[in-house]
């Protein structure tokens, strides 16, 4: 898929036919510094993009999945965007970079954890230890021109964006004693596109559940970034997840005790977003559907016992904001592109 644009860059997704990998696709071909799209897959070569992603049926030309093979994604893309499951892109990356492309992105939890002890009690044994801490912290909306040149980005997972961005205000005020908690809920998009008992219609269409309540994967990401904020005061964060009945979406309620009581939370959020273009922070309860579709954050605070409790409430698209938006986003501030491109900016509604 080619549009004309001078000085455009050259973007490989790998994992193409992923729910990751088709929104790094839809956002990447309306780009307006992306001149050329491909998509590289290890089971759908040869066949239509729309085939696996109807929504590309809608577009005039048939672009088609081509074989994953590393070394030529390495060889021919600028950007190389990798939305595989966790494990593969270690297996992968030293391939890719052979062919040095200018940057390479990373969905997965691979490269988000910088301690290789995290990273193997979070996710076990990893391949390519000597990868951890080489790439930047894609939290695109905190990190912003800290990403300015980076040719490595981890993006981190959707839970721990939407409880990082609930946290970031707070640091400040936050004391190893604070324990926060992070309830969070998420949509059925939130465990990809191959089909599993529990994402099954009948089982999750009106069900509701929580599920790694003895500690979540994302946990140890918090951990490490509230360390980076807080120093030796960092509070460890609790995450409790659960699976909504819905498509799209992560909700997270945040709960934190405070020592010393904080009188308007709500400045705290407005300080640390001040000029942030896709984080708003709202008068009254953030709505999932305000956001989804959308590269868009929510947050709204509230004080209660006296202000040594506060809640912080966000909403974002897991898909979107949690994974390829964040990513797309990452790209444009390590780029140099407008930080917006490609990123629109109303969802739709209702949905
Ligand atoms: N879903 C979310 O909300 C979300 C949010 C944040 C981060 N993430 C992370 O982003 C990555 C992609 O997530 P996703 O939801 O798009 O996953 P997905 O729908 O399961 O897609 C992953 C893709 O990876 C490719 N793949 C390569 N080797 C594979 C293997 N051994 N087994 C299965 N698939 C293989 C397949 O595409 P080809 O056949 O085309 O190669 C597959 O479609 C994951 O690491 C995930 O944790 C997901």
């Amino acid at each position: 898929m080619t549009t004309a644009v001078a000085g455009g860059v050259k973007a490989a997704v790998a994992g193409a036919t992923g729910y990751v990998g088709g929104e790094l696709l839809r956002l990447l071909t309306d780009h307006p510094r992306i001149t050329e799209v491909r998509a590289f897959s290890t089971s759908a070569a040869g066949r239509p993009w729309a085939e696996i992603h109807p929504n590309f049926l809608n577009r005039p030309d048939t672009p088609v999945f081509e074989t994953f093979d590393a070394r030529q994604v390495g060889a021919w893309a600028d950007i190389v965007f990798l939305a595989l499951p966790h494990g593969e892109s270690q297996l992968v990356i030293e391939t890719i970079e052979e062919g040095s492309p200018e940057l390479v992105i990373d969905t997965a939890a691979d490269f988000r954890l910088k301690h290789p002890a995290n990273a193997e009690r979070a996710y076990g044994r990893h391949s390519k230890p000597e990868f951890l801490g080489a790439f930047a912290n894609g939290l695109a909306d905190i990190e912003a021109g800290a990403l300015a040149g980076a040719t490595r980005i981890a993006v981190p997972g959707c839970f721990a964006t939407a409880a990082m961005l609930s946290l970031w205000p707070l640091a400040p005020v936050l004391s190893a004693e604070s324990h926060p908690v992070c309830w969070a809920a998420t949509g059925s998009s939130g465990s990809g596109a191959q089909a599993k008992s529990t994402t099954h219609h009948p089982f999750r269409a009106h069900n509701f559940y929580g599920y790694s309540l003895t500690g979540h994967r994302h946990e140890a990401e918090l951990d490490e970034r509230l360390s980076d904020w807080c120093g030796p005061r960092a509070p460890r964060c609790s995450l409790l997840t659960h699976s909504a009945p819905m498509i799209r979406g992560i909700h997270a309620t945040l709960q934190v005790r405070l020592a010393e009581p904080v009188e308007d939370p709500m400045e705290l959020l407005h300080t640390a977003y001040a000029d942030r273009p896709f984080v708003h922070v709202l008068d009254q309860p953030p709505r999932l559907t305000s956001v989804v579709g959308t590269n868009h954050a929510h947050l709204h605070a509230v004080a209660r016992d006296g202000g040594r409790e506060v809640l912080v409430l966000t909403v974002i698209d897991n898909l979107i904001k949690g994974a390829a938006g964040q990513a797309v986003q990452a790209m444009n501030l390590a780029r140099g592109f407008s930080e917006t491109a490609g990123l629109g900016d109303t969802g739709i509604s209702p949905c």
